[in-house]
């Protein structure tokens, strides 16, 4: 176990649970070294107002909150399956995180009627989708903030019109990471 788990042997097992759920269940899920690059991206930018959209069975919303843990931050994570949501909630009490909410629903009309701002966003739900999303959470990010979407390799295609919005934003600095399905980092100043 390292640092990155806070030296929690109990969180590594559950996160390694977790990990074998999402296989079981053909959920997809981030893996350890996206994880460690959460941890890292969190820490050194401060964020402590962390969005999720997609939570799947929670495997990366443990990653996430494990690091907002360090900066005394929060996470708030979106999930649309009822099934998902619960399997997750029941995770996120294993874990003992105060730090975690999960809202239950489509992102696209929960976000709509959120009044916070976030300063790291994870975009991990349906890929025809993050076009929508960037556009919904845009007014609601803080500057600087970090936006990180997943799959920018494995659905390059599906994903096209959300990075050449962050790739042409005047505001937005965005670069890919070429770890696991990809990575698009994208940084608002
Ligand atoms: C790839 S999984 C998330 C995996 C998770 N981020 C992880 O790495 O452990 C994508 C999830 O997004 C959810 N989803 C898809 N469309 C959504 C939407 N419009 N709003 C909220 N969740 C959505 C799916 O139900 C699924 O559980």
């Amino acid at each position: 176990m390292n640092e990155d788990l806070g030296n929690s042997m109990d969180i590594g097992k559950l996160l390694d649970e977790i990990d074998r759920y999402c296989i079981d269940n053909s959920i997809p899920n981030v893996d350890k070294e996206v994880g460690k690059l959460f941890s890292i991206l969190i820490k050194v930018s401060r964020a402590r107002n962390i969005l999720e959209i997609g939570t799947g069975a929670g495997y990366s919303t443990i990653w996430l909150a494990i690091a907002a843990r360090e900066n005394r931050g929060k996470v708030l994570t979106i999930e649309k399956d009822s099934g998902n949501a619960e399997v997750a909630g029941d995770y996120f009490r294993k874990a003992g995180f105060k730090n975690v909410n999960i809202l239950k629903g489509d992102a696209l009309a929960l976000l709509q009627n959120l009044d916070e701002k976030f300063d790291f966003v994870f975009i991990d739900a349906a890929k025809e989708e993050y076009i929508s999303y960037i556009k919904a959470i845009y007014a609601k990010l803080m500057k600087p903030s970090l936006i990180v979407a997943d799959n920018a390799i494995s659905h390059v295609d599906a994903i096209s019109d959300y990075l050449d919005y962050v790739r042409t934003d005047k505001n937005i600095s965005s670069v890919l990471i070429p770890i696991r399905a990809g990575l698009e980092v994208s940084f608002l100043s």
